[in-house]
């Protein structure tokens, strides 16, 4: 199982010691949560955070859009150090078109579902996506309890991506620990998220370990 802890629940008082413990652990990437308190009911924090994080932070940079018109932000998160731009489909009015410009920048694009958003929704995009991120919670804040039903998309959106020859992979991003987490790894995701679950951990470096080996 790849991770991608969040920086979300990181303590930000101490933002490098933070960047330091993800660029010393078994991490796979680092996940950023940008919220624009329109898209979702809390913001969180915006591009000079984000350049300061690109210049500490030796893993991918998997950052994650939760702000109305992501298209207008495609070069200045390039030049943050972004690897994977993160867009979420209720979004997008032009998904098709901002997918391909993510990649024209030079990101791997991904794109994103509510828990409300069915899988079928990517139908006609999914062989152009190099992951999907299925929220499995309401997205806006960290700590919040996993959705069940998410078992269920992430094993439609396996038999999407089989059957459309899509290379996508498929990340799941709220409410992991190891008990979800062992779950999802049955259902067939790929990658993890966790926020809490790592940060809120007295041993970061060991929660990312448990759940690297689910
Ligand atoms: C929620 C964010 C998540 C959040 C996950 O809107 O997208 O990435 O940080 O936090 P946990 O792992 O605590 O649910
Ligand atoms: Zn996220």
């Amino acid at each position: 199982m790849q991770i991608s802890p969040s920086l979300l629940a990181a303590d930000f008082a101490h933002l490098h010691r933070e960047i330091e413990m993800i660029n010393t652990s078994e991490a796979d990437m680092l996940h950023l949560d940008v919220m624009d308190g329109v898209f979702v009911p809390n913001i969180s924090f915006g591009f000079p955070v984000l350049n300061a994080v690109g210049r500490l932070s030796t893993k991918p940079m998997d950052v994650h859009l939760m702000i109305v018109e992501p298209q207008k932000f495609i070069s200045q998160v390039r030049d943050c150090g972004a690897a994977i731009m993160n867009v979420h489909q209720e979004a997008c009015t032009h998904l098709d078109r901002t997918i391909h410009e993510i990649k024209a920048a030079g990101m791997k694009a991904a794109v994103t579902l509510n828990p409300s958003t069915p899988v079928g929704m990517l139908e006609d995009i999914i062989a152009e996506l190099d992951m999907v991120l299925l929220m499995s919670v309401n997205p806006g804040f960290g700590g919040q309890s996993f959705i069940q039903n998410t078992l269920a998309k992430v094993r439609r959106l396996k038999e999407l991506i089989s059957s459309s020859d899509s290379k996508a992979l498929i990340e799941i991003d709220g409410g992991v620990n190891l008990t979800t987490g062992r779950m999802l790894a049955e259902a067939g995701a790929d990658i993890l998220v966790a926020g809490s679950f790592v940060f809120g951990s007295p041993t970061p470096h060991e929660a990312i370990n448990s759940l690297k080996a689910l």
